[in-house]
């Protein structure tokens, strides 16, 4: 696959070559970065993120050497299905983290300066993330990691003897440590070559033991690495919940020989409405909002008026039906407001009724419908009487499966 390369490019290592044996057999043998969340495996959401910054221009892939080609046709068959847009390489991890780092870095291609290795247990970083480190990362600063302030407060034991304390390190100089961490490449390479430390426990401390200096900018409380059987609670969280507004609208012709319908309540008048349905043209207005909330299009894709079926269809039955649609899309109104635009009949006599009426069929408390009535002083189709409107706004929440927040 050929590229162009900008002088700054990046590209991303993700590790996962790992036994993930801490996370034990809790998970039918099955390593933690192959773990199914959210239709994928693990490894493949920071692939994602990844490819989502422009200022990572490939991936390397990083897998124990028995599962190569089982993941090889995996990622071409992801690939086909999201295509991330960057160039992607494949390779068999080692023994240690360590050894997986190095063989990762040895396919990054010789003009690329930058590179970031992540764990691919960590699937929530953010492009936030990625962007501020592929930005701190110069020449004079050629590793930059993430961390977070640690909480507890930590203490050294003395060697393998666990009930000894040697000291306590002041708590506000330490950081518990994330990926990806940036480096510039060259330099990495080099500290890999010449100190090569089978005790490193990330990649950072290679060049810390170099004297290179190394940035520790602020990391993510939600990049957290899915370590022991406790942490796969995050990955249960595959949904968020959202505040939404819906908008409606609709306008009735009066003259017609349907009865006067408003919110469900046949106003006493001798006014006709002309209408496919009942007319209730306040029920249209909400049905509208409540579909615009729950982002299912208008009740006219819903309920085509060329349909005979719904020839003086009571809108209330409507409503039962765009609130269970609405519901399966994950939403549930909370709120709504309403207003009734017509320069007869007079609506205030009936304002009450009207608002408890809908209140019922939203089962939601009266004081969290409210209705509204105008005219629009004598003015346009509503001041000739030739017609009626409605507005509605709704409010509610919105629970989306499968997705972070926005
Ligand atoms: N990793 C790797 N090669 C190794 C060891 C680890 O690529 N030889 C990767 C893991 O797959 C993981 C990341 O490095 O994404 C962080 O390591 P860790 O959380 O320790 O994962 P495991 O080593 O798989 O887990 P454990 O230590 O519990 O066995
Ligand atoms: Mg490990």
């Amino acid at each position: 696959m050929s590229t162009v390369f900008s002088e700054d490019s990046a590209w991303a290592i993700i590790l996962a070559a790992g036994k993930g044996s801490r996370l034990g057999a809790l998970n039918n043998g099955t390593e933690k970065q192959f773990i199914e969340w959210k239709k994928r495996p693990l490894y493949w959401h920071s692939a994602c993120t990844f490819a989502r910054c422009a200022c990572i221009t490939g991936l390397v892939f990083v897998f124990p050497e028995k599962y190569l080609d089982r993941e090889k046709d995996r990622i071409k068959s992801l690939y086909a299905k999201e295509n991330l847009g960057i160039p992607w390489k494949i390779v068999a991890g080692g023994a240690t983290r360590q050894l997986s780092s190095r063989n990762g870095l040895a396919q990054i291609p010789f003009s690329v300066k930058k590179v970031l290795i992540h764990d691919a247990a960590r699937p929530f970083l953010t492009p936030a993330l990625v962007w501020e480190i592929c930005k701190e990362l110069t020449s004079e600063t050629p590793a930059v990691i993430p961390g977070i302030p640690v909480i507890d407060t930590i203490k050294v034991i003395k060697g393998n003897d666990e009930e000894f304390v040697a000291g306590t390190p002041p708590r506000k100089n330490l950081r518990a440590i994330q990926t990806p961490q940036g480096f510039v490449k060259d330099i990495l390479l080099s500290a890999y070559e010449s100190n090569f430390l089978s005790e490193a426990t990330d990649d950072a401390m290679l060049l810390e033991k170099q004297g290179f200096c190394v940035r520790v900018i602020q990391g993510e409380e939600k990049n957290i690495k899915i370590t022991v059987p406790e942490d796969l609670m995050a990955l249960k969280e595959s949904g968020c919940a959202i505040q939404v507004t819906g908008f409606g609208y609709d306008v009735h012709r009066y003259g017609g020989e349907r009865p006067f319908m408003l919110g469900g309540i046949a106003i006493p008048t001798e006014i006709r409405i002309q209408a496919h349905s009942d007319g209730d043209v306040l029920l249209h207005a909400l049905m509208d909002a409540i579909l615009g909330a729950a982002c299912l299009g208008d009740l006219g894709a819903h309920f085509p008026d060329t349909n005979p079926e719904y020839e003086a269809i009571s809108s209330s039955l409507l409503l039962d039906i765009v609130l269970e649609l609405a519901s399966k899309a994950g939403f549930r109104i909370s709120q709504a407001d309403l207003t009734i635009v017509c320069q007869k009949p007079r609506i205030l006599p009936f304002r009450i009724q009207v608002q408890k009426n809908l209140a019922r069929l939203l089962e939601l408390p009266v004081n969290l419908v409210n209705l509204k009535a105008t005219t629009e002083e004598g003015l346009g189709f509503t001041g000739n009487m030739e017609g009626i409107k409605a507005f509605a706004v709704v409010s509610g929440i919105r629970k989306l499966s499968g997705m972070s927040s926005p």
